[in-house]
């Protein structure tokens, strides 16, 4: 597992690390519109801020299936069908996945096995899904209603950067 940097380890509350994470991404973002750029930081950022966390990415939407993206942590698998594993699930939903443990979860797939915990927030723009935002942690139960609600801003964020520059 990755070590937390000292200064956003501290005696914070999920919610204060949320909204210091999303300060942090939309100053990180501004002036830039490309999607790769951008999730390469994203991930960046969620690796240096989310503590406990073994794999931070991304899989994007690619004629009906997802395909690796930017991440941080282990080499993961590159293409999920949509409707399998907890990101194809949250791909078919379009909606936010929270897994306290994915031993339980049929049809997970293991990319990393010290994975325990996972949760998948979909990417979606102007009603188009883009693809899903994954975090693994080694921690059983790791991720609750404050992760999600903060996560979901990150999407937002990111999703609002995109196209706010003209391609070059
Ligand atoms: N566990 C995911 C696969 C991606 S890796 O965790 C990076 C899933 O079940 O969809």
């Amino acid at each position: 597992m990755k070590q937390v940097d000292a200064k956003v380890s501290g005696a914070q509350s999920k919610r204060q690390l949320y909204d210091e994470l999303n300060r942090a991404l939309a100053a990180l973002l501004v002036g830039e519109g490309d999607l790769i750029a951008n999730l390469a930081n994203t991930s960046a950022l969620l690796w240096q801020f989310v503590p406990d966390i073994n794999w931070a990415g991304f899989y994007l939407l690619k004629n009906n299936e997802l395909v690796l993206g930017p991440f941080h942590g282990k080499p993961a698998c590159t293409r999920i069908a949509i409707g399998k594993g907890v990101c194809g699930t949250a791909a078919l939903r379009r909606e936010t996945i929270v897994v306290p443990n994915v031993h339980e979860f049929a049809g997970h797939i293991a990319c990393d096995t010290a994975s325990n915990s996972e949760i998948v927030v979909p990417l979606i723009r102007n009603q188009d899904l883009l693809g899903v935002l994954d975090i693994d942690s080694p921690l059983l139960a790791h991720f609750d209603e404050d992760d999600r609600r903060g996560l979901e801003e990150v999407a937002r964020t990111l999703m609002d950067s995109l196209g706010t520059v003209e391609a070059d």
